[in-house]
């Protein structure tokens, strides 16, 4: 297994394997099959998308714990990259195709609808993680303070859930699954925090104090 996970191929196939929701938006594009609201199917799915690569990227860690796998970690940074990926397109889509580039409506919606306004911190939020994604930028920022930053997915997908809960009218169950995701991981990382203090805690009492 832990051969596997470090082969360069499975990493092309894991690629791939994240360019095929928008390969199929593309082949029902050019096959007219997007139904008969393009934007709004092209917006579903996107959004959708952008949702499940963060909770897939936030999963990674726990899952690299739990499962005694460090090599998992080779995974992450591509995983988050194709949520911000993803995230562009929904956001594109929406600026495009729907307020076709029209400034002021733009702003009338960020300011006035809430749904909107959540989803477009949740957006701005991503693209600092996205620049800071390389290993130049662990290097110049330390690696305390990088991931002090990139901590920010979280709060990111949090405010994608409440984007997705504010916008639905009735069926709820979807943002609210993944909500329950969401609140999973993050308990899992504020338990693995809190052991991992504890654990230092009887070290720090050791140390020697000066006279
Ligand atoms: C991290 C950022 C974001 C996430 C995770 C996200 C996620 C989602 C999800 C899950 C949906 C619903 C998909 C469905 O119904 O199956 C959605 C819909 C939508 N999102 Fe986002 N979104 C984000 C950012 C944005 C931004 C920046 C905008 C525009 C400023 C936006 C505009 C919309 C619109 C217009 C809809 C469709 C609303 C409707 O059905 O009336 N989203 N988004």
């Amino acid at each position: 297994m832990r051969k596997l996970l470090s082969s360069k191929w499975l990493k092309v196939l894991v690629f791939l394997l994240c360019l095929v929701p928008v390969g199929i938006l593309g082949w029902r594009a050019v096959h007219g099959d997007l139904t008969a609201n393009p934007i709004e199917f092209i917006t579903h799915a996107t959004g959708d998308w952008t949702l499940r690569f963060l909770l897939i990227t936030l999963a990674i860690t726990p899952l690299r714990m739990l499962l005694g796998l460090p090599e998992l970690v080779r995974f992450r940074r591509m995983l988050g990259l194709f949520a911000f990926f993803y995230a562009c397109l929904h956001f594109s889509t929406w600026l495009v195709l729907d307020k076709f580039f029209d400034i002021s409506e733009i702003w009338k919606d960020v300011l006035k609808r809430r749904f909107i306004t959540v989803g477009f911190a949740a957006f701005l939020l991503l693209i600092p993680l996205a620049l800071t994604s390389t290993a130049g930028w662990i290097r110049r920022l330390g690696g305390k303070r990088w991931q002090a930053l990139h901590r920010l997915i979280y709060l990111s997908a949090a405010l994608g859930v409440i984007h997705y809960y504010w916008l639905v009218k009735s069926a709820v169950i979807r943002p609210l699954t993944y909500a329950a995701i969401l609140a999973v991981l993050l308990l899992y990382r504020l338990i693995a925090w809190l052991a991992n203090r504890r654990r230092r805690a009887p070290i720090a009492q050791h140390v020697p104090q000066p006279l």
